[in-house]
């Protein structure tokens, strides 16, 4: 069922530095910083050959990624995401052989503009799992 690695999303305390760590020090590609208020983020995409990382820093009062921040304050990985074809199979899917999906279970637009869900970590060996139809 599942595609692609879609991108790994990793939460920072500080945009800049994490520009740092990943264009000077690791020589990746990164793009400007683009603000996704709908889903509480700004966002820093580092480009790899294969997927992405998605570096996040909350931005507003309800950001869902700032309780994220507040556990781990040096930061770390939220979730990964994989690519779907059918995000309302996969749901199906997913529910039928147990999987919890967090919030209403109707997937919502995500932050590239696509229907995504995410699965609740408890299933998932620890990890928040993001599913988005491609
Ligand atoms: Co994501």
């Amino acid at each position: 069922m599942i595609g692609n690695l879609n991108h790994i999303a990793i939460v920072v305390p500080d945009l800049k530095k994490a520009v740092e760590i990943y264009n000077v020090t690791l020589g990746a590609k990164v793009s400007d910083p683009v603000d996704i208020p709908d889903h509480g983020v700004r966002v820093i995409f580092v480009e790899l050959e294969n997927t992405k990382i998605e570096l996040l820093l909350p931005i507003g009062k309800n950001s869902p990624v700032a309780s994220y921040l507040e556990r781990n304050p040096n930061g770390g990985i939220h979730h990964i995401c994989y690519s779907v074809e059918d995000i309302l199979s996969a749901r199906d899917r997913c529910v039928a052989q147990g999987l919890t999906i967090i919030g209403t279970g109707e997937p919502q637009i995500g932050a590239h503009g696509k229907p995504v869900l995410f699965l609740h970590p408890k299933n998932l060996c620890g990890t928040l799992v993001e599913l988005e139809q491609t």
